[in-house]
């Protein structure tokens, strides 16, 4: 007779860290007041009362404040972590603990466990996805058709889920909606420029402790997160080098006072390499031939396919960790190339992810963008929907207003002019 595996009610690395996660857990909410409103109101208005939501988000203090505000909401709520190397051990206690919330991740987890913690989010029988990357949401739709029908929708987090699910839209494997929070102007404006260029040069100080001033730092792909690294990593004292294969993109780089080249001609240049473009091998064998001795490369894409780690390793005879996720591939050649956090995330892998104040809007907009569809239930077709323009203007007012910032209104003739197409010059 073969045993029933017992499901875990939870799996972190050690109850005993919950301590120090509530503290930084409630350390991380004096800097996320928009969520905080959220939070209270979902606590008055249960809007996921009887809702089952499974979470896939990095496991941080912030998506902490996620949590507890879909639980405050009425949702049996569990959490999954959407990078092996991006939990924060003490949080995951914490929620268990503290907070009562269910959470499968620990830092380090290999891809079996990573995949293996997908499925116990899709056991959960949600109806609501919180999903960073596409994940869960993907792994329904080829491995348990049979679950849709309990799916409202889904919420998307980032760039390169939206791509996936745009893709999935396509192929017509997108029976459901989905909301795509990566356009809200409140998420990517802030986040993806702001969170990632901070966090991204936080994660590499951290891992290697080098000085930025006077580096050649080489920024791969153009978009938010890049336009954020190469502004961060300037204001660093660095001399920044961008890579696109976008032309507007690499016009804005230009126009923005950054070298904009191939990354053959970049790859002989640079002390420092960031890929933030959401593709596939963008730094490969060839490069990794040209770099300088001790170049260093990280990534801050969402997946670990930006850098062809398989194509260093080929070339490595020895591979040495030197600091905490910093590891240096001695090179048959006689170069070092040193790798930060293996080639995932680096700003959650050595740092701790983009700072509260951003993801405070971002999962204001999580939050909203659940509760849309559970209100909308059966009434939205299947397909990306934008955040509704009232709720990203109603996150940036109350942010604003947060940070103790007034602006003006327009007055009744203003309001007439802008509406009014007749008077001209
Ligand atoms: N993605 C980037 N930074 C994050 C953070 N601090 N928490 C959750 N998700 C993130």
């Amino acid at each position: 007779m073969t045993a029933t595996p017992v499901r875990l009610k939870y799996e972190v690395k050690d109850l005993a860290l919950a301590p120090m996660g509530k503290q930084r857990i409630e350390w991380a909410g004096r800097e996320m007041p928009v969520l905080a409103q959220i939070r209270d109101r979902f606590a008055k208005e249960q809007p996921f009362a009887g809702i089952k939501i499974s979470a896939c988000c990095h496991v941080t203090t912030e998506t902490a404040h996620l949590a507890i505000a879909l639980k405050a909401g009425g949702a049996d709520a569990i959490l999954i972590a959407s990078n092996p190397l991006s939990t924060q051990d003490d949080v995951a206690a914490s929620l268990v603990a503290d907070y009562g919330i269910p959470v499968y991740a620990v830092k380090g987890e290999d891809n079996d466990t990573y995949h293996r913690h997908v499925q116990i989010a899709l056991d959960h029988r949600p109806n609501i996805i919180i999903d960073d990357g596409c994940d869960v949401v993907a792994t329904l739709v080829q491995q348990r058709k049979h679950q849709l029908p309990d799916l409202i929708g889904t919420t998307e987090e980032t760039t390169t889920g939206i791509v996936r699910l745009r893709a999935m839209l396509r192929d017509g494997a997108l029976t459901f909606p989905a909301i795509n929070v990566n356009d809200a102007e409140t998420k990517h404006f802030f986040d993806n420029r702001y969170g990632t260029g901070q966090s991204t040069l936080d994660g590499i100080i951290r891992a290697t402790n080098i000085l930025l001033a006077g580096k050649t730092i080489v920024v791969a792909g153009y978009g938010w997160c890049g336009k954020g690294t190469s502004m961060r990593a300037r204001g660093m004292g660095a001399n920044v080098i961008v890579t696109e294969i976008n032309p507007v993109a690499a016009i804005e780089a230009v126009m923005d006072g950054f070298q904009v080249m191939p990354m053959d001609e970049a790859a002989k240049r640079g002390d420092i390499f960031v890929t933030v473009t959401g593709n596939k091998g963008v730094i490969r064998g060839e490069h990794f031939d040209s770099m300088k001795d001790g170049a260093i490369v990280c990534n801050s894409g969402h997946f670990d396919i930006e850098i062809d780690l398989e194509a260093l390793k080929g070339r490595a005879s020895e591979v040495k960790t030197v600091r905490t996720f910093t590891e240096e591939y001695k090179l048959k050649s006689g170069k070092s190339v040193i790798v930060l956090g293996e080639g995932r995330l680096v700003n959650l892998a050595a740092a701790e992810g983009h700072p509260s104040a951003v993801m405070d809007m971002s999962f204001a907009n999580q939050a909203m963008g659940a509760e849309y569809l559970v209100k909308n239930k059966g009434k939205l077709e299947p397909g990306v929907y934008s955040i509704p323009v009232e709720a990203d203007q109603e996150i940036a007012r109350l942010k604003l207003q947060a940070m103790g910032f007034t602006i003006d209104a327009l007055n009744a003739d203003q309001i007439q002019y802008v509406n009014s197409w007749t008077s001209g010059t």
